[in-house]
């Protein structure tokens, strides 16, 4: 048996710790450590993929001390030993016209089941997402279901063309059953976040259009400058 990146799986193992100790959505929460589970029992055999990148948006030390005084130094020692093994890429399903010029360069994530299962044939998908702040994630929706964990906070989501904002602090969970329209305002400080997608990993993204878009971007854009 090829032995895993000794990192990674403490990471593994402080996210399910992490994840144990979340109020609110068990049954989710019950659901992505269980695919955790199945997916490092079925990983191990694996080739690790190389590869270590820095987040193309920035904002990744700032959003590592946050994280530490509201989510814990526990678990953020452990994330911080993983960084030279996590490649930070961005999301890149949405056509360039449709997700507009701010998300793609303010954005990034790295998955800690890509070093073990590179075309995600386990279909599972676990990490970390950072969004930089004065930063608006466009109103989206996918197959899988997906589980958010904010580390810092606060920051704003909603679920739905028109919908009023909801605030979340670091240690809220947020949901996302599939095709559930979902959209994430990060204003003054960055959003780093545990996600999970449980399965249907392979299918992507969409956008969902709202007249707001425009406006909110350029007062974020005011605030930033
Ligand atoms: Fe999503």
């Amino acid at each position: 048996m090829r032995p895993g990146c000794p990192a990674l799986e403490r990471l593994a193992d402080a996210i399910d710790h992490h994840l144990s100790g979340v109020s609110g959505e068990a049954a989710a929460i019950a659901e992505v450590r269980g695919a955790l589970a199945r997916f490092r029992a079925a990983a191990p055999d694996r080739t690790l993929a190389a590869g270590s990148s820095s987040p193309i948006c920035g904002h990744l030390d700032a959003a590592l001390a946050l994280a530490a005084r509201q989510s814990g130094e526990t678990l953020l020692a452990d994330i911080r030993a993983a960084l030279p093994f996590l490649a930070w890429i961005t999301y890149n399903a949405y056509p360039a016209d449709e997700i507009g010029p701010l998300f793609p360069a303010q954005h990034a994530f790295a998955s800690l089941a890509a070093p073990y299962d590179a075309t995600y044939e386990l279909d599972f998908d676990l990490g970390l997402l950072l969004i930089a702040p004065h930063t608006l994630y466009r109103d989206h929706r996918h197959q899988a279901a997906e589980l958010y964990l904010p580390l810092t906070g606060p920051s704003r989501w909603r679920f739905g063309i028109g919908a009023a904002w909801e605030t979340r602090a670091a240690g809220e969970p947020v949901w996302n059953p599939p095709q559930k329209l979902h959209a994430t305002l990060v204003e003054d400080v960055p959003l780093l976040c545990l996600y999970a997608w449980t399965r249907d990993v392979h299918l992507p993204a969409e956008l969902v259009p709202a007249t707001d878009w425009l406006a909110i971007e350029a007062d974020l854009v005011a605030q930033a400058s």
